[in-house]
């Protein structure tokens, strides 16, 4: 089940996460070393700012991205360089460990396996509900696969891109299932229009329409939000 935390301000909230991460990576060792689902989009930013501060040791971290649009790698608004600009180049992770999704869909899912699974997945939430690239109406044992982006994310995520014209129309995305098996997962939120729609994923009803709704059957998850 999953609680739905209030923070007073947003960087209160990206440190309350950065502390959890931190935490996890000083516990580890040898073949327990953590392998961690990451987000992009506005709200990890602080959460990566604040990492990147604190100078961890990322040698032996291993890291999944939730998606990737169906674009050039090297684009300005890829994800790899997202992660990159923001986060990987700015730490000690090596590039063999961290991993996006691609067309092939299985590989990703092997791949995860292979790592043992994920200890801990961090996650966002769009307006309409999704998460990762779960669109609304994605079934709850769906995979990694490719999907065609709604209307509402394309206008969401035109934001980044100098016109809505210029965002990818597909994108490759872990599933809801292969989210559900990580063994914890936090969502954080960050502003007065994500509001409603984490109340109907928290307290609503389980259902495809809000894709997020699925995290109140998992048994270790938690929802952070701040204005
Ligand atoms: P954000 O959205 O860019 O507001 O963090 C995350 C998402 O749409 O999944």
């Amino acid at each position: 089940m999953n609680e739905l935390k209030q923070f007073i301000s947003y960087e209160k909230m990206s440190k309350y996460v950065a502390d959890i991460i931190e935490d996890i990576f000083k516990k580890s060792f040898r073949m327990t070393f953590p392998k961690l689902v990451l987000p992009t989009g506005s709200t990890p930013l602080g959460l990566y700012d604040e990492l990147v501060k604190r100078e961890l040791d990322w040698s032996n971290i291993t890291t999944f991205n939730l998606d990737e649009y169906v674009i050039n790698p090297n684009h300005l608004q890829s994800y790899h360089n997202f992660m990159r600009m923001n986060l990987f180049d700015k730490t000690n992770i090596y590039p063999k460990n961290y991993n996006f999704p691609n067309r092939n869909t299985q590989a990703y899912e092997d791949k995860i396996k292979e790592k043992g699974g994920i200890d801990l997945c961090i996650l966002g939430i769009g307006t309409n509900g999704h998460i990762a690239f779960n669109e609304p109406q994605t079934p709850r044992n769906s995979k990694t696969h490719v999907v065609d982006l709604t209307k509402n994310t394309i206008k969401d995520n035109s934001r980044f891109f100098d016109s809505v014209d210029e965002v990818p129309t597909q994108a490759i995305t872990m599933g809801i299932d292969t989210i559900m098996k990580a063994k914890r997962i936090y969502l954080v939120a960050q502003g007065s229009h994500k509001k409603e729609i984490l109340e109907r994923a928290v307290h609503g009803e389980i259902t495809p329409e809000v894709p997020a709704s699925f995290l109140q059957e998992h048994p270790n998850c938690e929802v952070f939000y701040s204005d």
